[in-house]
This record gives structure tokens, C-alpha cells and sequence, in this order.
């Protein structure tokens, strides 16, 4: 089976499995990766169909839904590829992409080896900041039943994705912890630029949610 059909199954069998999931991690946010990650590619020269399917699997099994194991999104997209007929190959090459795209706390550096594993890391941390990503946050905070904000608490530089994995914050510490420091992470040109649109928003909206806060707007 070539890529292109690989591509074409894994986008049915993803947008099943992702249909009404409810924490911002749904099948919308999977093809909002992939057209931007796309979009990067071109831009950047990658190897398209790789960014595309790549994109694709990237939260076959995300850590933040499974017990906390990292490794388990990698095995899940080699072995969905390799089931349908994709080659070892390319199963190994999607596996090393994805193993590099999340996040994993503000003092882990997660810089990326390939530009296949740029365009899709920055594609998917461009749609965690922005009005979507603030809309994101939220619906993620409320599945796990945190607070909005709680004024007392400190956003955390997390050293280590152990650490990082333990964090129980506040949605708008999340934004210390994570959102307001992708724009300085970007892997490639483009993410950069894409970038700082949305990081505007995300200052704005942090101002704005403290003046009501405090009751000063
Ligand atoms: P990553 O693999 O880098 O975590 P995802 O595609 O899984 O990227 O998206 C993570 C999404 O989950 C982001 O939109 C982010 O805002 C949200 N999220 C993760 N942790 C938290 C948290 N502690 N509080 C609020 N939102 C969170
Ligand atoms: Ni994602």
C-alpha cells in the first residue's frame, strides 16, 4: 500500500475515533493540524504526505488521556499503519515524527530533528494559542474539572515532563506554564510568523480576564 492510501485510511479511521471527543482534542482539531501543518510544509519544503499523515496520528494516544505514557502514541500509530499494509518503514518515520511533537513542560526543550516533526509540532501548538487555543484551554481545564484561575497559586517551570505531567493548574496558570511561551518555541519560519498573531490574542485576553478578575473593567 503507497502513502496516499495509507493517508486516506488513517483520515476515516480518525475522524471516527475522534468524532465526539470533548476536550478540545477532537477530529476538528486533528484537520485544523493538518491543513496548517501542511501549510508549513509547503512553506518549509517537507516531505508533504509524511507532514499529512503524521498530522493525522499525532493524538492517537496522548498522554493526557492514557495513564501518563508517552511512548504509547508512537507504538499505537506504527502498529495502525503496519496493520493496513503501510510499510515498516514508513510506520518507524510516522512513529519518530509524533514522538517529538508534544509538549512537555516550560524547562523541557523539545526541539525537533526532522523538518517533517517542525511542521507538525508547530502546527499543533499554533492551534493550542490563539482564540482557539483560549477556547481549547478551557474545554480541557473543565474535563479535568480544574479551576479558571486561582490567583494564589504560581505557574510552575517545570523541569521535567514527569513533573510537568503532575500539574494539576489552573487554566489560566496553563497559560504561564505552557501557552504564552510556544510563540519563542516555533521550529520553522512560518510557525514563527503565524505565531505572533495569536500570541497577541493570548496577552489580550490574559489582561482582560484580570481586569474583570478584580473588578476593574
Ligand atoms: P500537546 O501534545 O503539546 O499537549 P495537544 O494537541 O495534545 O498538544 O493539545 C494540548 C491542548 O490541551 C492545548 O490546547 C492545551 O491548552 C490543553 N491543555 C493541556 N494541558 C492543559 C492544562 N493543564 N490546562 C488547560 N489546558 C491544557
Ligand atoms: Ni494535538
Amino acid at each position: 500500500m503507497n502513502t496516499l492510501q495509507v493517508i486516506e485510511q488513517t483520515e476515516k479511521m480518525i475522524r471516527e475515533k475522534f468524532e465526539n471527543e470533548g476536550t478540545g482534542h477532537d477530529w476538528f482539531h486533528i484537520d485544523r493540524v493538518r491543513r496548517m501543518a501542511l501549510l508549513i510544509a509547503l512553506e518549509e519544503g517537507a516531505d508533504t504526505q509524511l507532514v499529512e499523515l503524521a498530522a493525522l496520528v499525532h493524538d492517537i494516544d496522548d498522554w493526557k488521556f492514557n495513564d501518563g505514557d508517552a511512548d504509547k502514541g508512537p507504538v499505537a500509530a506504527r502498529k495502525w499503519i503496519t496493520s493496513i499494509g503501510g510499510s515498516e518503514g514508513l510506520a518507524q518515520t510516522i512513529g519518530d515524527i509524533i514522538s517529538e511533537t508534544t509538549f512537555k513542560g516550560a524547562g523541557v526543550e523539545t526541539n525537533t530533528t526532522s523538518i517533517e516533526s517542525a511542521c507538525v509540532q508547530d502546527a499543533d501548538r499554533l492551534d493550542a494559542i490563539g482564540a482557539i487555543g483560549v477556547a481549547r484551554a478551557f474545554a480541557y481545564g473543565g474535563s479535568k474539572s480544574r479551576l479558571l484561575w486561582n490567583p494564589d497559586e504560581e505557574p510552575e517551570d517545570h523541569a521535567s515532563f514527569e513533573e510537568y505531567k503532575k500539574n494539576t493548574s489552573s487554566t489560566l496558570g496553563h497559560f504561564y506554564e505552557k501557552l504564552l511561551l510556544l510563540k519563542d518555541r516555533m521550529q520553522t519560519t512560518a510557525g514563527k510568523q503565524l505565531a505572533e498573531k495569536r500570541h497577541a490574542y493570548l496577552e489580550g485576553f490574559v489582561e482582560q480576564f484580570k481586569k474583570e478578575w478584580w473588578g476593574e473593567e
